[in-house]
């Protein structure tokens, strides 16, 4: 069965700025019964409670803490719908970058998905079924060497969503991946290229959903990159290598 937006009960990871500040914007919009909007620093939040309050609560969550996912449990017991937004970038080649990042990538990337997908499972399951939307990145597909910890983060949350797919949809939970190219946020910020808005980005994925689209490509340059991807693999390997 298919996900309507309209009285779904959702949770938004990293909902304070960026795609997931938008994502509550969108929700609320598309006529969603209740936002839990999920942020590090809750005090980032008011303006988004402030839109409605009513359908809007703030949860302070860090996606690499267990007692804090824990404790979002047992706050958001209604949810049919987890949106995996929240992220970390760092720049830098692999023989490079600094083991920390590249742990502070997987923690947040790929573990912090994990733990959130594992914790609320049970809930969306509890709530008659639902689904998980992983924000994944474009660069999933094919590494680009400057990105290198993030790519890889990424290409193993690809991984782990088609894992996840195969074992939640017994349970009556499909699981989306999202592949967005350059969006307009603070992660690629000092990156001077074209990017899509967050807005355009938000209503892709929401249209996608209801689509029941597995695999999202939400603007131009991830739907061109997809395609040549498609046709010849080690061109855009080649590509990406040489940016
Ligand atoms: N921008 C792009 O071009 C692009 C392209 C493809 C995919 N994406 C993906 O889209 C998602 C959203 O990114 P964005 O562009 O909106 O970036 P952003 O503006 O940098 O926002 C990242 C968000 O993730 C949150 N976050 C980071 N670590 C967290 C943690 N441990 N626990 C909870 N929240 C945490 C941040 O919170 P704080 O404010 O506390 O740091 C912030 O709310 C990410 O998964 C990113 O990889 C972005």
């Amino acid at each position: 069965m298919l996900l309507q937006i309209k009285n779904a009960k959702v949770l938004v990871t990293g909902a304070n700025r960026g795609i997931g500040n938008v994502f509550v914007e969108a929700l609320l919009k598309n006529g969603a019964a209740r936002v839990y909007a999920a942020a590090r620093r809750p005090e980032a939040l008011t303006a988004l409670v402030a839109l409605d309050p009513k359908r809007v609560e703030a949860l302070p969550l860090d996606v690499t803490q267990p007692e804090a996912i824990a404790a979002a449990v047992t706050r958001a017991k209604d949810v049919n719908l987890l949106i995996n937004n929240a992220g970390v970038l760092d720049f830098g080649s692999l023989l490079e970058i600094s083991t920390a990042a590249v742990r502070r990538n997987m923690d947040t990337n790929y573990y912090g998905m994990l733990s959130m997908t594992r914790a609320f499972a049970p809930v969306i399951e509890a709530s008659g079924g639902g689904a998980v939307i992983n924000i994944l990145t474009l660069v999933a597909l094919a590494s680009m060497p400057g990105l290198a910890a993030y790519n890889a983060s990424k290409a193993a949350a690809w991984s782990m969503t088609q894992s996840l797919r195969a074992d939640l949809a017994k349970r009556k939970i499909q699981v989306f991946g999202v592949f967005p190219g350059a969006v307009d946020t603070d992660m690629i910020r000092s990156i001077d290229m074209p990017k899509t808005p967050a807005s355009a980005v938000v209503q892709a994925v929401l249209e996608g959903v209801v689509a029941g689209t597995e695999d999202i490509f939400p603007d131009p340059m991830s739907k061109q990159l997809y395609s040549a991807w498609k046709a010849d693999h080690k061109a855009v390997e080649h590509q990406f290598a040489s940016m």
